[in-house]
C-alpha cells in the first residue's frame, strides 16, 4: 500500500459548533479524507486556556464529535481523536517551546487578542497555545492543515518552528501548508454583520439550532444594509451581510435575483432572508438528522473517539521516539 501524506486539523470543545466552523473547517475536512491520511482532533487542552465550566467539558467534547461525524467524517477513513488522550502532543510542545523565541509568540495576533479578551487570565497556557498547536500538527508530520482564515498566523508560526527545529536537529518535520477556503467561507461573519462568527460572541447559528431558532435568529438578529430602513428603500447588497451569506448558501440564480430585488426595492429584507433560511435549512436539516441518530448512541460515539485516539497515539509515539533520538533524550533507552 502506498503511504499517503498526512493532514491534521482540530477544533476546540469550547462551545457548540457553528456554521463558521462548518464552512471554514469541517466542510473542507470531508473531501480530504479520501485523498490523505487524516487526523482530526478535539483539542480539549487548548480549551483549558480560557476559564471553562468543568462539568460541561464531556458534553462539549461529545458535541464536537457528533458534529464531526454528522457532517460527514468517516471513522473508517479518518482518525477522530481527543488531544488529551495523546500526551505526546504536550511532550512535543515542550520540546518545540525550547526552540521558539519569546518574541515570536508575543507578536501572534490571536495571543494579543485573547490577552485583551481575558485580561485577568493571561496564563502561560495561553502563551503556549500556538506552540501546542504546532505540536498537534507536527507530531503527525502533517503536510497541510485545513483551517479558517483566523488560524493563518498559527500556521505561519508552525512553519517557523519546524524550520528552526530542522536547522538545529536535522531535517525532520515537513513545513505544513494551510488549506484555507478561497471564498467567503474562510471568515464567516456573524449575525451582527460585524465580527467573525465566534463561540465567544453571541452571533452564531449553531449546527444544532432547531429550524425555528434559525428562522428567528436570521429574521430578528441578521443585520442587513443599515441604510435600508423602510421596505421601499433600495438596498445595497455589497454591504449587506445577509447577501454575503447568500454567496455561501444560495445558487448563483438566487444570488442574482436577491441582488436585483434588493437594489430596486422589489422585495423586503425579510423576503431575502426567507430564501437564505430555506437554503441554510436544506444544508443543516440532514446534518441534524444524523446528529440525532448519533446522540441516541453515545457509547458508539465514545468508542469511535477511543479507537481514533489509540490509533493517533501509535503514530505520535513513533514520532516521539524519533524525536528523542535526534534531540539526545536517549539516556534510559
Ligand atoms: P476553533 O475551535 O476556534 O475553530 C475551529 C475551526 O473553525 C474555524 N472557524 C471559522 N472559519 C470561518 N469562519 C469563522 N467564523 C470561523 N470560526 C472558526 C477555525 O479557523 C478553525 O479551523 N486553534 C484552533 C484549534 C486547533 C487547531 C490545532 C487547528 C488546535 N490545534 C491544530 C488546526 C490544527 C482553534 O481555535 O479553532
Amino acid at each position: 500500500m502506498v503511504n499517503k501524506e498526512r493532514i491534521f486539523s482540530g477544533i476546540q470543545p469550547s462551545g457548540r459548533l457553528h456554521i463558521g466552523n462548518y464552512l471554514g473547517a469541517i466542510s473542507q475536512f470531508v473531501p480530504l479524507q479520501d485523498t490523505y491520511d487524516t487526523v482530526f482532533g478535539i483539542v480539549d487542552l487548548h480549551a483549558m486556556t480560557q476559564l471553562y465550566e468543568k462539568a460541561g467539558m464531556s458534553e462539549r467534547i461529545t458535541n464536537a464529535a457528533v458534529n464531526y461525524l454528522a457532517c460527514g467524517l468517516d471513522p473508517e477513513k479518518a482518525i477522530l481523536m481527543l488531544q488529551s488522550g495523546v500526551p505526546e502532543h504536550t511532550e512535543l510542545a515542550w520540546i518545540l517551546a525550547t526552540v521558539t523565541p519569546l518574541p515570536w509568540i508575543q507578536r501572534v495576533p490571536t495571543f494579543k487578542e485573547k490577552a485583551r479578551h481575558q485580561p485577568d487570565n493571561v496564563n502561560m497556557g495561553l502563551f503556549n497555545y500556538p506552540v501546542l498547536m504546532a505540536a498537534d500538527i507536527l507530531i503527525y508530520k502533517s503536510v497541510a492543515v485545513p483551517v479558517g482564515e483566523d488560524q493563518r498566523p498559527h500556521l505561519e508560526l508552525t512553519r517557523e518552528i519546524a524550520r528552526t527545529f530542522n536547522t538545529r536537529f536535522g531535517d525532520f518535520f515537513p513545513e505544513p501548508a494551510e488549506i484555507i477556503s478561497t471564498g467567503e467561507g474562510a471568515r464567516v461573519i456573524g449575525l451582527n454583520g460585524k465580527n467573525r462568527m465566534s463561540k465567544s460572541l453571541d452571533n452564531c447559528i449553531y449546527l444544532d439550532d432547531e429550524p425555528d431558532v434559525i428562522r428567528e435568529k436570521i429574521a430578528k438578529q441578521g443585520v442587513t444594509d443599515p441604510a435600508r430602513v423602510k421596505r421601499t428603500d433600495a438596498g445595497n447588497p455589497s454591504i449587506c451581510n445577509i447577501f454575503t451569506w447568500h454567496k455561501l448558501f444560495s445558487t448563483k440564480e438566487e444570488q442574482a435575483y436577491c441582488a436585483k430585488e434588493c437594489r430596486r426595492a422589489g422585495f423586503g429584507c425579510l423576503d431575502c432572508k426567507a430564501i437564505l433560511t430555506k437554503n441554510i435549512l436544506e444544508l443543516l436539516v440532514p446534518i441534524q438528522e444524523r446528529q440525532k441518530e448519533l446522540m441516541a448512541d453515545l457509547n458508539k460515539v465514545k468508542e469511535i473517539i477511543r479507537d481514533g485516539t489509540n490509533r493517533a497515539r501509535k503514530i505520535a509515539q513513533e514520532t516521539m521516539k524519533e524525536i528523542r533520538d535526534i534531540t539526545g533524550l536517549t539516556y534510559l533507552s
